[in-house]
């Protein structure tokens, strides 16, 4: 579990949106230098007022980790995250018991029940047998730890918002899990037998916690139960303009020509026939980045191929870039009418440079 930083006040979500305050949402979270898409957003705050999980899909570096870091840390919530990895077992995540502490009890108990009179031994262990399915005994994984916050949240006066739970790359879960969360993502509740409180979490959908679960939708298909417990959200790849938006937001200090040579170069290369793995917006953050620390305003043969490992995952994709150096130096030097209208549009420079007469 990530905490949430106690010397800055927290922001419940659901109620700011109760309130109104959607781009007020929207705003926090740009200010982490997230930039959502608008369809995104919309979708995860109607699963932010219905209460329910939202799971978002999509191509790896397409930004689903990051959206629910910038949630909890634009209004400083604490996050609890479980990364997708064959073999995970419910216990890890849900909850065990430290048999360990269980089993020195019982024998403390032993000791102590030795010494008392025949007549008040038999209850006296009954007693403490009950009382090693004690809370003190429960180790809670990150879901039933974020549950379990999300309780004790909603129990607080004035009421704490909600923890953030991130259950990442879902596809790799495995049908064991996703069938151990279901009973928590449809009631609110883990069920624990013999627990003496029979239960944690929460079941009113306004105090759950704010549960995103990511799916690459490579390993394995999530089931059809799991599924339907979630709003449901493609992340599809951003138009050019939402892509600059996010490049400019993530590379404060690029210049209009390391955002323009960065966003038509990998335009170009995404355009390019026969390249299987297109780069995404993890890689061209990463371009934009790289020219901005080698003070890169433009590129010529010899720089160009010296940045293909940004992007260029495989040995036959590098050669079939290397034989299209011509057109990609070509794509990036020449006009492009998104890209530039949008820079002339924020640049008077680049405007002037392009001839882009500015509408204001
Ligand atoms: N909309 C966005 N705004 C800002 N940064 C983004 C956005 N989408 C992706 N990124 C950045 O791209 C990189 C990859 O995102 P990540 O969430 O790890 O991808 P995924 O989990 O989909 O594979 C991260 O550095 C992330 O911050
Ligand atoms: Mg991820």
């Amino acid at each position: 579990m990530i905490p949430h930083d106690p010397d800055r006040p927290q922001i419940d979500p659901r109620s700011l949106l109760r309130t109104g305050g959607e781009r007020d949402l929207y705003g926090l979270i740009c200010g982490t230098g997230y930039v959502p898409g608008e369809q995104v957003f919309e979708d995860f705050c109607e699963s932010l007022k219905s209460g329910r999980a939202w799971l978002i899909s999509g191509t790896r570096g397409s930004g689903k980790t990051a959206f629910p870091e910038a949630l909890a840390q634009a209004c400083n919530l604490a996050m609890c995250v479980v990364a997708g990895r064959d073999g995970l077992k419910q216990e890890e995540i849900l909850y065990d018991w430290d048999r360990e502490e269980q089993e020195v009890w019982m024998r403390e108990n032993l000791a102590l029940a030795k010494g008392l009179p025949d007549c008040e031994q038999l209850a006296f262990l009954d007693e403490a047998r009950k009382m090693k399915w004690r809370r003190q005994f429960l180790i809670l994984g990150e879901v039933g730890l974020a549950y379990d916050l999300a309780a004790e949240a909603a129990r607080s006066t004035p009421r704490n918002p909600p923890p953030v739970l991130l259950l990442d790359e879902s596809d790799k879960f495995g049908a064991s899990i996703e069938d151990a969360l279901l009973m928590p993502l449809e009631r609110g509740l883990i069920y624990i037998p013999r627990y003496e409180g029979g239960c944690i979490g929460v079941a009113d959908w306004e105090c759950r916690p704010i549960v995103i679960t990511t799916s690459n939708d490579l390993r394995h298909k999530l089931s059809g139960p799991f599924i339907s417990r979630h709003i449901f959200t493609r992340f599809a790849n951003p138009t050019l303009e939402k892509e600059l938006e996010i490049l400019r937001a993530r590379n404060p200090k690029a210049s209009s020509s390391q955002l323009a040579l960065a966003i038509k170069l990998l335009d170009a290369v995404r355009g390019i026939a026969g390249m299987e793995d297109h780069p995404s917006i993890r890689e061209s953050i990463d371009v934009a980045g790289a020219f901005v620390r080698d003070s890169v305003e433009s590129l010529d043969h010899a720089s160009l191929s010296r940045f293909f490992c940004y992007f260029v995952k495989t040995g036959d994709a590098r050669e079939l870039l290397g034989l299209q150096l011509d057109y990609l130096l070509a794509m990036t030097h020449s006009f492009h009418p998104t890209v530039d209208c949008w820079l002339g549009a924020r640049d008077p420079e680049w405007a002037m440079k392009w001839n882009i007469a500015i509408t204001l």
